[in-house]
């Protein structure tokens, strides 16, 4: 009964975290009624199963209640006849009474708890649902950190599925040499941010291993693990606060200078010294707005100013007009300078000078090479490029 109340207050809030967070996109839509009347709707139902709840204990109460009385009652009754065939006393008869009385209370408490412990109850299955929530990598008591590394990445006979069990990575064998760039290219869905994710080891392949400067990652301690790798996510988060907090994020210690040196190796220092507060403004709802490849080029500034021995660059899928291309080809070729990378390329211009192209599809390598080999291959790396190339018209 009380589970259904708290799913119902689940329903609500969930809505309501998922409508505030997305107002843009409802708005955009025009759904505002839409969302407004699944909101009334979820309160409905919440008040309704409140209601039912509330109906019961209003039955189950008073006939607890009527049973106590009865009790009292029958004493009486059973008694008044005691005394009347006299083998018992008033006296006895009046502390009877005060005993059967002295009952009602406890039973009336008791009442009052079986209905508490149905509502903690519900509560307490929520509370062992979270602590019951399985960690996707968990660091060994042994783990090792490795302070320095060489950045050789290397997967090998890798197999992935995420919880519902489908293999989304089968059979991917991969070695990148310390300062090799590697770039993987497929259609949507084909694994590639999946490979990305499973490097930073934010999951662990059901099989197969992969491995930094020859150790498992398994066995290296998460900090130290992702103090060695810096993302560029498909999708940049940024946090709310000033640009310059944004950028620091990936060394909080970093000084103004380390800040703009890495601003200005990401292409992005123009761009902000154009706004009112240059590297104080706050980004944001309130603050100053940025275009895709302004969020893109801040969180190549940000693994810029990190520094770290291996890069992951998967690259945003929204389309950038030629200028932006252009500033940001420069900063991610400053991104790889010196470094294991490894790149996810939705735009095949990127990629033209890396050392290795793996061309993913449904989870399986299909081709490797370099982009002058993979052309003159003529295979499906060779349609893809054919596909963008015709579709940009150059
Ligand atoms: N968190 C997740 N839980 C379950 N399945 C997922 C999850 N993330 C991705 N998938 C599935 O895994 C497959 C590979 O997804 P992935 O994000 O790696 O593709 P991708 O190659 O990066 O595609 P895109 O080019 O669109 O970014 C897809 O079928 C996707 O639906
Ligand atoms: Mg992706």
């Amino acid at each position: 009964m009380y589970q259904s109340v708290n799913d119902q207050a689940d329903l609500i809030s969930n809505h309501l975290q998922d409508t505030i967070s997305n107002i843009k996109i409802i708005k955009s839509f025009g759904n505002e009624q839409y969302e407004i009347n699944r909101f009334t709707e979820f309160s409905r139902n919440y008040r309704e199963e409140n209601l039912k709840a509330t109906r019961f204990w209003s039955i189950f109460v008073p006939i607890i209640n009527t049973l106590n009385e009865l009790g009292n009652l029958l004493t009486l009754v059973f008694g008044a006849w005691g005394v009347m065939v006299s083998h018992l006393t008033i006296g006895e008869l009046a502390a009877l009474l005060t005993y059967v009385t002295l009952l009602n209370k406890p039973i009336n408490r008791f009442n009052g708890l079986v209905n508490i412990i149905q509502r903690s109850g519900v509560s307490a299955k929520r509370i062992f649902q979270i602590l019951d929530t399985k960690i996707e990598v968990k660091e060994k008591e042994n783990a090792i950190n490795l302070t320095s590394i060489q950045g050789n990445l290397k997967f090998e006979g890798m197999e992935f599925a995420y919880h519902n069990n489908q293999s989304v990575i089968r059979n991917f064998n991969l070695d990148i040499q310390p300062g090799m760039s590697v770039a993987l290219v497929g259609s949507s869905g084909a694994g590639k941010s999946t490979i990305a994710k499973i490097a930073a080891r934010f999951y662990d392949p059901q099989k197969g291993r992969v491995l930094l400067d020859g150790h498992d990652l398994q066995d290296i301690s998460l900090s130290s693990l992702r103090s060695h790798i810096g993302i560029v996510p498909q999708e940049t988060l940024l946090l709310y606060g000033t640009v310059k907090e944004n950028i620091a994020y990936g060394k909080l210690d970093a000084t103004d200078q380390e800040i703009e040196a890495a601003a200005k190796a990401a292409n992005a220092h123009d761009f902000i010294i154009g706004f009112p507060d240059g590297y104080q403004s706050i980004i944001g709802e309130q603050g100053v707005k940025l275009s895709g490849g302004q969020r893109q080029r801040i969180a190549i500034a940000r693994v810029l100013l990190k520094n770290p021995q291996i890069v992951i660059l998967d690259e945003a899928t929204s389309a950038l007009d030629s200028e932006s291309e252009q500033l940001i080809q420069e900063s991610i070729k400053q991104l790889f300078k010196g470094r294991t990378s490894l790149v996810i390329a939705h735009r095949l211009s990127t990629i033209a000078d890396v050392d290795l192209i793996v061309v993913l599809e449904k989870g399986e390598i299909v081709e490797t090479g370099t982009h002058t080999e993979l052309i003159a291959q003529g295979g499906r790396y060779a349609y893809l490029y054919e596909l963008q190339f015709v579709k940009s018209g150059n």
